[in-house]
């Protein structure tokens, strides 16, 4: 196989992105009422659940990491966006991965359902943000700060989600 470095499909539009969440989102909420799953189908999308967290909150948290070690200039601010470049994929793979799996563990809690949206659009606007840092090498003040405000969202969101799945599956 030829890799031709330079050669990109052309991006899907922020717009677009945030359409397919949404979609996607509502799709799921609509339907995980609707699902009766045996035992072992409800096993096997438990452990994908797991899984995908591992995968989306897992990337999330290596992009943070560097981006505290760039604060602590210990990283180029090069390094963090390479970083986040890398971890594109397994985040959004987890993070579709969850709503996939999701579909057949019952409904979420209603905080945790507007925490799995937010996570999706603020990714939607984390990906806009980091493609208008690429093109600076010393990024403005306020692409910055847009870029430190989704971090924290998206921790926020990450971890409400995390918490409230944990809380969910605890017997009572
Ligand atoms: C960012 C997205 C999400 C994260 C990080 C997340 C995380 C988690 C975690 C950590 C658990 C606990 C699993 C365990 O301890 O056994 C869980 C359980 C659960 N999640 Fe999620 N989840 C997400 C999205 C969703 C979605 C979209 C749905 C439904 C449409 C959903 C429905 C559930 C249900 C019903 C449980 C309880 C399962 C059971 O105990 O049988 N989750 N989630």
């Amino acid at each position: 196989m030829t890799v031709e470095p330079g050669r990109h499909r052309r991006p899907t539009s922020p717009a677009r992105r945030a359409l397919a969440v949404v979609l996607g989102w509502s799709a799921v909420l609509i339907a995980a009422p609707h699902q009766n799953p045996g035992p072992l189908v409800h096993d096997i999308a438990l452990f994908a659940h797991l899984g995908s967290t591992v995968a989306g909150f897992g990337a999330v948290l290596l992009v943070d990491w560097a981006g505290l070690l760039w604060l602590a200039r210990r990283r180029t601010l090069t390094d963090v966006l390479r970083t986040a470049r890398t971890a594109h994929v397994p985040t959004w793979a987890g993070f579709a991965g969850l709503l996939a799996s999701g579909l057949f563990l019952g409904v979420p809690a209603d905080a945790k359902a507007v925490a799995v949206l937010v996570i999706g659009l603020n990714g939607v606007w984390a990906a806009a943000l980091l493609t208008a840092l690429d093109r600076h090498t010393d990024p403005p003040a306020v692409l910055l700060a847009r870029s430190l405000a989704a971090t924290l969202v998206s921790q926020l969101g990450w971890w409400t989600a995390l918490v409230l799945g944990f809380l969910t599956s605890r017997p009572r």
